[in-house]
């Protein structure tokens, strides 16, 4: 019997929790308080410089988060009211309100049907004469095509900003996903695969970009002058010296989560009603922040139930599966007057066909910590979505 109707679930024991503590991060956190230095101080330094090091980029600025990172990479690119920006709709809104924070005119563009990520197939209709640039962003840890991204990017003259912040670790073509495109923003907010609590890093090779940021971070003041409209968004010497610590098992983490998830994807294929996303064979590293799930809708409706339906019982044996994001052009933010005041336009809110399929009926998502755990989790997982199916006539009425 499902457990949602009363049996026994099939998890029997707890997926790992996360964030995952260690001695490390208390002693740089110590170390930071009785050193009086609390901002600007030696472990965002040397952060920043191992992190560009094994990005391969030159420059590489800890933030406050994930969120004005990617603002900050925008007004220092000089994008603003009357520009234009692609993004996609299937992502999380602070891809959509740094846009609009910057005051440009954010533009939907769809998804890839087997990836979720940007299609590069949809970005070139959407674009005009006012477009100043393309947000790709690594939905779940999966580096979106950046090969054609930075092709299309590169024949219009516009630039292309890689929302990373799901995708730390995560390599295209043998690069990391931070070292494409004009700049690559990440998050560090708890949930993330490196974590500080709340934090953001911004990688670029453009010089003057680069320049840019750096002078908003420090006030706007050039030679005794306040130049430009300054937005102090450094993050603060303790959120970097836990950064420093945790970025020490960056790498053992993503190993684990590749092995697993490779294991989980394999179980997956067996099925027909489900499957992993596509894995594009350029992906050097997929960073697994989620393990995206696709349910075939048509199989589901042959047995009378839906995707929400087959999660709800799928949560009660013990397997954290979530429904994923809505479009974001369906939600206030996307129509307010606020927004409409700030960008002095109308957000095109026209339903993106892949973006619908994924956000109501095909696409779920399993958090990074359940990757974190054993080959015998993978099979619960696997085996809880068989012991579902085989009850779906008892869902009907759920
Ligand atoms: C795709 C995407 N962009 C931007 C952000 C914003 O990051 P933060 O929460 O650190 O501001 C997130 C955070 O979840 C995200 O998933």
């Amino acid at each position: 019997m499902l457990a949602i109707h009363g049996g026994e679930p099939l998890k029997k024991n707890s997926f790992p929790g996360w964030p995952v503590t260690n001695e490390y991060d208390r002693s740089l956190l110590i170390d930071t308080v009785r050193s009086g230095k609390w901002s600007c101080g030696e472990k965002k330094s040397a952060f920043e410089s191992k992190f560009a090091a094994d990005c391969g980029v030159k420059h590489c600025f800890a933030v406050a988060n994930g969120t004005v990172s990617l603002e900050l990479i925008l007004r220092g690119m000089g994008i603003g009211y009357g520009d234009e920006v692609i993004l996609p709709p299937y992502t999380f809104v602070a891809t959509l309100s740094s846009i609009i924070f910057a005051g440009a005119t954010p533009v939907f563009a769809d998804i890839d049907a087997g990836t979720y990520n940007l299609s590069h197939e949809y970005v070139e209709e959407k674009i005009t004469s006012k477009t100043k640039a393309i947000v790709a962003v690594a939905v779940a840890g999966c580096p979106p095509k950046l090969d054609e991204l930075s092709e299309i990017a590169k024949r219009h003259n516009v630039k292309l900003i890689v929302d990373a912040a799901q995708g730390v670790g995560a390599v295209w073509n043998n690069k990391s996903i931070c070292a494409w495109g004009d700049a690559a923003s990440i998050s560090c907010q708890n949930s993330k695969n490196l974590t500080c609590g709340e934090g953001g890093i911004i990688t670029t090779n453009d010089d003057a970009l680069a320049d840019a940021i750096n002078l908003m971070l420090k006030g706007g003041i050039r030679n005794g002058s306040y130049v430009s409209i300054a937005q102090d968004h450094t993050i603060s010497e303790f959120q970097a010296s836990v950064l420093l610590s945790q970025y020490n098992k960056l790498e053992s983490e993503l190993y684990l989560r590749e092995k697993n998830a490779a294991y989980l994807a394999g179980r997956l294929h067996e099925l027909d009603f489900a499957d992993a996303a596509e894995y594009d064979e350029r992906i050097t590293r997929h960073a697994y922040h989620l393990f995206i799930i696709r349910f075939n809708s048509e199989k589901l409706a042959e047995r009378g139930i839906n995707r929400d339906q087959f999660l709800t019982a799928l949560n009660a044996e013990g397997v954290p599966l979530a429904g994923g994001y809505a479009p974001l052009y369906h939600f206030p933010c996307a129509t307010s007057a606020y927004t409409e005041r700030l960008i002095g336009a109308k957000i095109d809110t026209t339903p993106l066909k892949n973006s619908e399929i994924a956000g109501f009926k095909e696409g779920s998502w399993l958090y990074q910590a359940c990757l974190l755990g054993t080959r015998a989790d993978m099979d619960d997982i696997a085996d809880a979505m068989i012991k579902v199916w085989e009850h779906a006539d008892d869902l009907r009425k759920l």
